[in-house]
């Protein structure tokens, strides 16, 4: 059997982005896979953040993993930081890393670029992000197209460990979506949708009532040619709106651009409001019953356990890869 893992960071209510690049997909993965979802909170205070609303951000991205269909009976569904051994080997990742290899990855030059002072993990982020993946022996990681640096740099860190010390860890496949990898902001077609962007018009929460979403939709940009058809290059804005309407509706991009053959941007837009708020509805609803119910702690309880040992395992491997510690019998 396979083994899955992927991790969203708690730091905010998540978008229609991440849920159509990432978490859309991880429910029916629990069918075939050992699947470990985890809550990356020590990513998070990479950049600041208030302690009472990351309290609350963990506890509501828990909801949110349930509310689109994670079954803890079938996954293991944690928080990273009730799991020591994130740390410990990514303070070991920290050491086959490059400080060159660091700073190229793009996500460190959008936070850093123009900052005074910027924190240290910031750069060796994606270290913690290898030892997150690498611990649980992972053969699948889904997630959207801006982590697929992250995930090259991870494979090539397993692959150098590998090398030098010994054959440790098995080396992950990246899995992006064909459509909705990268849901671009409704605002700017040229910016990915972000729930950090400071325009809330710009971003689809996952948790946004009807009327919301329909306003949000009816402001998007579109352009001034007035056909519903998908191109990238010269309709950014309309083909970003085509890859959300597809996702939410099952129904093919061409199918799409068939049917709204010959009709206005204020006919499609109501449509695709409709199918996104569908879309979201019954997973806002689960997430207001769960997030009341006391079974969540249980939840991450029995999965910080399943996960520490899984992981401790890979971690008591690697350190005596690297001769740390004392040789034991
Ligand atoms: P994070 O928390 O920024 O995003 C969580 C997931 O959502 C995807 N995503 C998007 N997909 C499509 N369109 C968008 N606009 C969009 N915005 C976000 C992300 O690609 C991601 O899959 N570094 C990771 C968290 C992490 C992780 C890991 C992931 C830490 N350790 C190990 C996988 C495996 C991050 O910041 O994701």
């Amino acid at each position: 059997m396979q083994t899955v893992f992927s991790g969203i960071q708690p730091s905010g209510m998540l978008t229609l982005g991440n849920y159509l690049g990432a978490l859309k997909h991880f429910p029916p993965m629990q069918e075939s896979s050992d699947c470990y979802f985890c809550i990356v909170d020590q990513h998070a205070i990479t950049v600041p953040q208030d302690r009472l609303a990351l309290r609350e951000n963990i506890r509501s991205l828990t909801a949110l993993y349930i509310a689109v269909g994670i079954d803890p009976k079938k996954s293991t569904l944690f928080i990273q930081s009730e799991v020591p051994a994130h740390a410990q080997l990514g303070w070991m990742m920290q050491c086959v890393a490059y400080i060159g290899e660091l700073e190229r990855m793009t996500q460190f030059k959008d936070k850093s670029t123009g900052k005074e002072a910027v924190s240290a993990s910031l750069l060796t982020y994606p270290p913690l992000m290898a030892a997150d993946i690498l611990l649980y022996q992972t053969n699948v990681v889904p997630v959207g197209e801006d982590q697929k640096q992250h995930l090259e740099l991870t494979r090539n860190l397993a692959e150098r460990f590998n090398n030098k010390y010994n054959d440790i860890f098995t080396v992950p496949e990246v899995q992006i979506p064909k459509v909705g990898a990268r849901i671009m902001s409704l605002d700017d077609p040229h910016k990915k949708m972000s729930k950090s962007d400071a325009n809330a018009k710009s971003y689809i929460s996952m948790l946004d009532d009807a009327k919301t979403i329909e306003k949000k939709i009816k402001s998007a940009v579109t352009d001034t040619e007035g056909t519903i058809r998908f191109d990238r290059e010269e309709k950014p804005a309309v083909s970003n709106l085509l890859s959300i309407f597809s996702l939410c509706s099952h129904r093919s991009i061409e199918e799409l651009e068939q049917a709204y053959e010959g009709i206005g941007y204020g006919h499609f837009k109501a449509d695709l409001a409709e199918v996104v708020v569908a879309t979201l509805a019954p997973i806002r609803e689960r997430y207001e019953e769960l997030i009341q119910s006391s079974e969540l702690d249980a939840i991450l309880d029995e999965g910080a356990n399943k996960a520490s040992r899984a992981a401790a395992k890979t971690l008591a491997k690697a350190e005596r890869a690297m001769g740390l510690g004392r040789k034991r019998k």
